[in-house]
């Protein structure tokens, strides 16, 4: 079966519950941003290249208040081994020269007092808030994002901020520049525009060069996307990444390149040609590959031709697992499991890597089979998300 997804309104109702048994009052404002999953277009971001996300139903919820004083009193509802779920630290007045917030306390805080830093315009001087979500947490479908952009949005609410489209790539790059200073995760900016600019019944092909984005229509009843949690996530992500995008900027030196979205499979065989090293090859192939691969599932989406989009997607997950080297023993199996069922039309990791979530397209009568088959064979534990193209952050009316 797959998991329940839990409604906004319920998660918002248990938030302001959790606000008052914390502060003895009640929050004044909520909103919400969510996760996302990629449906191709794989470590594509940092290379200029394109991505294809969803924004999903599974979102984080902020609700809070501005209060007097200089500090931010911040309770999250996950629990986190040896951390503490409830946090304070001084927010700079803003008169500072440099809106630095100390480093200490608990880790998860980490992305919200890097939004504020980076935050731009002027920030309360206090407020108290209540973290809530539904994203699993280091699954790799955002739950970190979804904390920037839904932090974002609490300050802009909080300041009493209008949400313009015109300002959500600014504020996107803010919550990417946050996640970078104060998580030290050089991620691209896949995530944080995605939770800002998602679209209910759309997938969004975003061009990570020019930061411009086009919706494309997915909403037919006839094709389900699964995603599935292998519950694994190998520690290796933390250390692996930088590594593979230094890789690529490596690529595009010895090519004489901006980034590799301006290169070739001819420069394929210039590298090899000149014997460069053969995982730096590697790499630089996987990126190639994969933005045409997101080029033309683009094509085939715009076109309802799911089958070629679901064999675009298989692709990118043996490419992602042979030359990118991201994936794992056990979203390989999650993939090949989903493969072997009738009416799967195409399946790959999603995400960084290492563990995390695959996401299949499968026809929506055959979904149950998919499931069943990697319930019954599955060495791991896995769990399921029926999801369809969700919208983007917002804020919440009482
Ligand atoms: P993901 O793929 O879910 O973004 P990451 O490992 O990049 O995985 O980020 C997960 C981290 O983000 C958590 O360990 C925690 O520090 C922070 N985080 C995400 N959601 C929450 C939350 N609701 N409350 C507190 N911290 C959170
Ligand atoms: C994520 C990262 C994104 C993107 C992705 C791989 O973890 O945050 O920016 O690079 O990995 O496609």
């Amino acid at each position: 079966m797959a998991e329940k997804i839990v409604p906004i309104e319920q998660l918002v109702v248990e938030a302001k519950s959790a606000f008052r048994q914390q502060f003895g009052e009640d929050a004044a404002v909520a909103v919400f941003a969510p996760g996302r999953v990629n449906l191709i277009g794989e470590h594509t971001d940092y290379n200029d290249g394109f991505v294809m996300p969803m924004a999903l139903p599974l979102v984080t919820v902020i609700v809070g208040k501005q209060v007097p004083g200089c500090e931010a009193t911040i309770y999250t509802t996950t629990k986190f081994p040896n951390e503490e779920q409830r946090t304070t630290f001084e927010i700079p007045n803003k008169f500072s020269l440099v809106r630095a917030i100390n480093r200490e306390g608990p880790k998860w805080a980490m992305y919200m007092k890097g939004v504020i830093a980076n935050y731009l315009g002027d920030v309360p001087s206090a407020f108290k808030a209540v973290v809530h979500t539904s994203v699993p947490i280091g699954g790799g479908l955002s739950s970190s994002a979804s904390l920037e952009v839904a932090t974002y949005i609490f300050l802009d609410q909080l300041m009493g901020v209008q949400q313009e489209a015109t300002q959500l790539t600014k504020k996107a790059l803010a919550c990417q520049k946050a996640e970078h200073d104060y998580a030290g995760m050089p991620c691209g900016i896949m995530d944080q525009f995605i939770s800002f600019m998602g679209n209910k019944d759309h997938a969004l092909l975003i061009d990570c060069r020019h930061l411009t984005s086009s919706l494309i229509p997915l909403n037919d009843d006839n094709v389900i996307i699964l995603i599935t949690n292998s519950n694994v996530k190998h520690q290796l992500t933390g250390s692996e990444y930088p590594t593979r995008r230094k890789q690529c900027e490596e690529a595009a030196m010895i090519l004489k390149k901006v980034s590799l979205r301006d290169a070739n499979l001819d420069d394929i065989k210039y590298l090899e040609s000149i014997n460069t090293n053969a995982e730096i090859i590697a790499r630089a192939r996987h990126v190639i590959t994969e933005i045409r691969r997101t080029a033309e599932a683009a094509e085939m989406l715009k076109q309802s031709n799911f089958v070629k989009f679901g064999k675009l997607m298989t692709e990118s997950h043996a490419s992602l697992r042979d030359d990118y080297q991201v994936s794992c023993p056990e979203l390989d199996s999650l993939v090949e499991l989903a493969l072997e069922v009738e009416g799967v039309l195409g399946s790959r990791m999603t995400g960084g890597g290492f563990g995390g979530c695959t996401v299949t397209l499968v026809y929506s009568k055959s979904v149950d089979n998919v499931i069943q088959n990697i319930q019954d064979k599955y060495k791991g534990q896995a769990t399921f998300y029926v999801c369809k193209p969700s919208p983007g952050a917002s804020i919440l009316h009482n």
